[in-house]
Protein backbone atom coordinates (compact mmCIF):
# COMPACT_ATOMS: atom_id res chain seq x y z
CA UNK A 1 0.00 0.00 0.00
CA UNK A 2 1.40 3.35 -0.78
CA UNK A 3 1.83 5.79 1.66
CA UNK A 4 2.23 9.28 0.83
CA UNK A 5 1.93 11.90 3.76
CA UNK A 6 2.27 15.88 3.99
CA UNK A 7 3.85 16.83 7.57
CA UNK A 8 3.13 20.11 9.12
CA UNK A 9 5.98 22.45 8.75
CA UNK A 10 5.96 23.08 12.22
CA UNK A 11 8.09 26.99 13.50
CA UNK A 12 7.71 28.14 9.79
CA UNK A 13 6.73 31.86 10.06
CA UNK A 14 7.10 34.62 7.67
CA UNK A 15 9.90 36.21 10.43
CA UNK A 16 12.40 33.26 8.93
CA UNK A 17 11.46 33.11 5.64
CA UNK A 18 10.00 29.48 5.70
CA UNK A 19 5.70 30.19 5.30
CA UNK A 20 6.29 29.22 1.95
CA UNK A 21 8.01 26.03 2.35
CA UNK A 22 6.69 23.15 0.24
CA UNK A 23 4.98 20.62 2.61
CA UNK A 24 6.80 17.15 2.90
CA UNK A 25 6.35 14.13 0.79
CA UNK A 26 6.66 10.73 2.52
CA UNK A 27 7.17 7.97 -0.25
CA UNK A 28 8.52 4.46 -0.82
CA UNK A 29 12.35 4.69 -0.69
CA UNK A 30 13.89 3.03 -4.14
CA UNK A 31 17.35 3.02 -5.23
CA UNK A 32 17.02 6.53 -7.11
CA UNK A 33 16.86 8.02 -3.75
CA UNK A 34 20.48 6.18 -2.75
CA UNK A 35 22.86 9.19 -2.99
CA UNK A 36 20.41 10.97 -0.40
CA UNK A 37 19.95 8.55 2.05
CA UNK A 38 23.43 7.91 2.19
CA UNK A 39 24.25 11.69 2.52
CA UNK A 40 21.87 11.97 5.01
CA UNK A 41 23.25 8.79 7.15
CA UNK A 42 26.71 10.35 6.86
CA UNK A 43 25.29 13.42 8.24
CA UNK A 44 23.77 12.08 11.24
CA UNK A 45 27.11 9.17 12.00
CA UNK A 46 29.18 12.19 11.84
CA UNK A 47 27.13 13.88 14.73
CA UNK A 48 28.43 11.09 16.62
CA UNK A 49 24.74 10.44 18.92
CA UNK A 50 23.14 8.48 16.39
CA UNK A 51 24.86 5.24 15.71
CA UNK A 52 28.00 3.07 16.18
CA UNK A 53 28.71 3.15 12.81
CA UNK A 54 31.90 5.65 11.60
CA UNK A 55 31.67 4.39 8.04
CA UNK A 56 29.00 5.33 5.23
CA UNK A 57 28.06 2.02 3.85
CA UNK A 58 27.94 1.34 -0.08
CA UNK A 59 24.34 1.68 -1.51
CA UNK A 60 24.62 -2.32 -1.34
CA UNK A 61 25.48 -2.72 2.02
CA UNK A 62 22.50 -0.37 3.23
CA UNK A 63 20.18 -1.97 1.08
CA UNK A 64 21.46 -5.41 2.28
CA UNK A 65 20.69 -4.31 6.34
CA UNK A 66 17.42 -3.32 5.24
CA UNK A 67 14.23 -5.10 4.90
CA UNK A 68 12.69 -4.62 1.26
CA UNK A 69 9.67 -3.50 2.75
CA UNK A 70 8.88 -0.70 4.88
CA UNK A 71 11.19 2.33 3.54
CA UNK A 72 10.57 5.69 3.17
CA UNK A 73 11.69 8.63 2.36
CA UNK A 74 10.85 12.22 2.83
CA UNK A 75 11.40 14.51 0.13
CA UNK A 76 11.42 18.28 0.00
CA UNK A 77 9.93 20.68 -2.68
CA UNK A 78 12.62 20.10 -5.12
CA UNK A 79 12.60 15.83 -4.40
CA UNK A 80 15.79 16.45 -2.45
CA UNK A 81 15.94 13.53 0.54
CA UNK A 82 15.28 15.47 3.77
CA UNK A 83 14.84 12.29 5.76
CA UNK A 84 14.19 8.26 5.45
CA UNK A 85 13.25 5.46 7.50
CA UNK A 86 13.49 1.71 7.20
CA UNK A 87 13.76 -1.50 9.18
CA UNK A 88 15.71 -4.41 9.58
CA UNK A 89 14.61 -8.14 11.26
CA UNK A 90 16.11 -8.63 14.73
CA UNK A 91 16.16 -12.53 14.44
CA UNK A 92 15.13 -15.01 11.88
CA UNK A 93 13.48 -17.12 14.65
CA UNK A 94 9.86 -18.09 13.58
CA UNK A 95 8.93 -16.14 17.20
CA UNK A 96 10.09 -13.11 16.28
CA UNK A 97 9.57 -12.97 12.61
CA UNK A 98 7.34 -9.77 13.44
CA UNK A 99 9.96 -7.65 15.32
CA UNK A 100 12.22 -5.16 13.58
CA UNK A 101 14.29 -2.83 14.49
CA UNK A 102 13.84 0.76 13.13
CA UNK A 103 15.66 3.15 11.84
CA UNK A 104 14.96 6.87 10.90
CA UNK A 105 17.60 9.53 9.81
CA UNK A 106 16.85 13.84 9.02
CA UNK A 107 19.09 15.89 7.61
CA UNK A 108 19.79 18.52 10.20
CA UNK A 109 18.43 21.33 8.05
CA UNK A 110 14.97 19.66 8.08
CA UNK A 111 15.36 18.84 12.10
CA UNK A 112 12.10 19.65 14.65
CA UNK A 113 9.71 20.64 10.96
CA UNK A 114 8.06 17.16 11.91
CA UNK A 115 9.97 15.00 9.25
CA UNK A 116 10.85 11.79 11.50
CA UNK A 117 7.53 11.62 12.99
CA UNK A 118 5.89 11.69 9.56
CA UNK A 119 8.89 9.14 9.05
CA UNK A 120 7.92 7.19 11.74
CA UNK A 121 4.08 7.39 11.20
CA UNK A 122 4.57 5.96 7.55
CA UNK A 123 6.91 2.95 8.81
CA UNK A 124 4.08 1.99 11.66
CA UNK A 125 1.39 2.23 9.33
CA UNK A 126 3.57 0.20 7.00
CA UNK A 127 4.34 -2.66 9.30
CA UNK A 128 1.52 -3.21 10.93
CA UNK A 129 -0.56 -3.61 7.66
CA UNK A 130 2.01 -6.46 7.37
CA UNK A 131 1.11 -8.10 10.51
CA UNK A 132 4.57 -6.84 12.25
CA UNK A 133 3.71 -6.77 15.88
CA UNK A 134 6.49 -4.71 17.23
CA UNK A 135 9.30 -1.89 16.26
CA UNK A 136 11.97 -1.33 18.25
CA UNK A 137 15.06 0.97 18.15
CA UNK A 138 18.29 1.13 20.06
CA UNK A 139 18.79 4.71 20.76
CA UNK A 140 21.88 6.37 22.37
CA UNK A 141 21.32 7.90 26.17
CA UNK A 142 22.41 11.36 24.78
CA UNK A 143 20.30 11.44 21.61
CA UNK A 144 17.27 13.73 23.22
CA UNK A 145 15.65 14.29 19.95
CA UNK A 146 15.38 10.43 18.92
CA UNK A 147 14.07 9.43 22.56
CA UNK A 148 11.47 12.75 22.17
CA UNK A 149 10.54 11.41 18.72
CA UNK A 150 10.06 7.75 19.92
CA UNK A 151 7.78 8.07 23.06
CA UNK A 152 5.71 10.74 21.01
CA UNK A 153 5.26 8.04 18.50
CA UNK A 154 4.58 5.10 20.88
CA UNK A 155 7.54 3.74 21.85
CA UNK A 156 8.22 2.63 25.38
CA UNK A 157 11.76 2.74 27.18
CA UNK A 158 12.60 -0.84 27.76
CA UNK A 159 15.52 -0.45 29.25
CA UNK A 160 19.15 1.03 29.64
CA UNK A 161 21.82 -1.51 28.06
CA UNK A 162 24.39 -0.18 29.98
CA UNK A 163 27.81 0.70 28.15
CA UNK A 164 27.18 -1.72 25.63
CA UNK A 165 29.91 -1.07 22.82
CA UNK A 166 32.14 1.63 22.38
CA UNK A 167 32.23 4.39 19.16
CA UNK A 168 35.67 5.73 18.72
CA UNK A 169 36.85 4.04 21.59
CA UNK A 170 34.24 5.31 24.25
CA UNK A 171 31.54 2.96 25.86
CA UNK A 172 28.04 4.16 25.10
CA UNK A 173 25.23 3.23 26.58
CA UNK A 174 21.98 2.57 24.26
CA UNK A 175 18.14 2.85 25.58
CA UNK A 176 16.11 -0.16 23.88
CA UNK A 177 12.51 1.08 23.09
CA UNK A 178 9.91 -0.29 21.55
CA UNK A 179 6.41 -0.13 20.27
CA UNK A 180 4.02 -2.85 20.66
CA UNK A 181 0.99 -2.42 18.11
CA UNK A 182 -1.84 -2.48 19.31
CA UNK A 183 -3.74 -3.40 16.46
CA UNK A 184 -1.94 -6.56 15.09
CA UNK A 185 -3.02 -9.40 17.12
C1 LIG B 1 16.09 12.07 15.84
C2 LIG B 1 15.60 12.73 14.56
C3 LIG B 1 15.29 11.64 13.51
C4 LIG B 1 14.30 13.52 14.87
O1 LIG B 1 13.76 13.98 13.64
P1 LIG B 1 12.99 15.37 13.54
O2 LIG B 1 12.43 15.46 12.19
O3 LIG B 1 13.88 16.46 13.99
O4 LIG B 1 11.83 15.15 14.64
P2 LIG B 1 10.39 15.79 14.64
O5 LIG B 1 10.47 17.23 14.21
O6 LIG B 1 9.44 14.91 13.90
O7 LIG B 1 10.06 15.76 16.19
C5 LIG B 1 9.48 14.61 16.80
C6 LIG B 1 9.21 14.89 18.26
O8 LIG B 1 10.47 14.94 18.96
C7 LIG B 1 10.61 16.22 19.57
N1 LIG B 1 11.98 16.68 19.40
C8 LIG B 1 12.65 16.77 18.23
N2 LIG B 1 13.88 17.23 18.47
C9 LIG B 1 13.96 17.44 19.81
C10 LIG B 1 15.00 17.90 20.67
N3 LIG B 1 16.20 18.24 20.18
N4 LIG B 1 14.75 17.97 22.00
C11 LIG B 1 13.55 17.62 22.49
N5 LIG B 1 12.52 17.17 21.73
C12 LIG B 1 12.74 17.09 20.41
C13 LIG B 1 9.68 17.14 18.84
O9 LIG B 1 9.26 18.21 19.67
C14 LIG B 1 8.55 16.23 18.47
O10 LIG B 1 7.64 16.08 19.52
P3 LIG B 1 6.19 16.76 19.45
O11 LIG B 1 5.53 16.16 18.25
O12 LIG B 1 5.58 16.36 20.75
O13 LIG B 1 6.44 18.21 19.29
C15 LIG B 1 16.64 13.74 14.01
O14 LIG B 1 17.03 14.60 15.07
C16 LIG B 1 17.87 13.08 13.42
O15 LIG B 1 17.85 12.61 12.30
N6 LIG B 1 18.99 13.04 14.16
C17 LIG B 1 20.26 12.49 13.66
C18 LIG B 1 20.12 11.00 13.35
C19 LIG B 1 19.59 10.25 14.54
O16 LIG B 1 19.96 10.50 15.67
N7 LIG B 1 18.71 9.28 14.24
C20 LIG B 1 18.13 8.43 15.25
C21 LIG B 1 19.04 7.27 15.51
S1 LIG B 1 18.37 6.30 16.86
Amino acid sequence: MPHETSSTDRGASSADGTANRPAVRVLPLTPAHARGVLGVFDEGMRAGNATFETQVPTWDEWDARHSAAHRFVALDGTDGVLGWAAVASVSSRAAYAGVVELSVYVAARAHGRGVGGALVRAVVASTEAAGIWTVQSGVFRENIASLALHERHGFRVVGVRERIGRRDGVWRDVVLLERRSAVVD
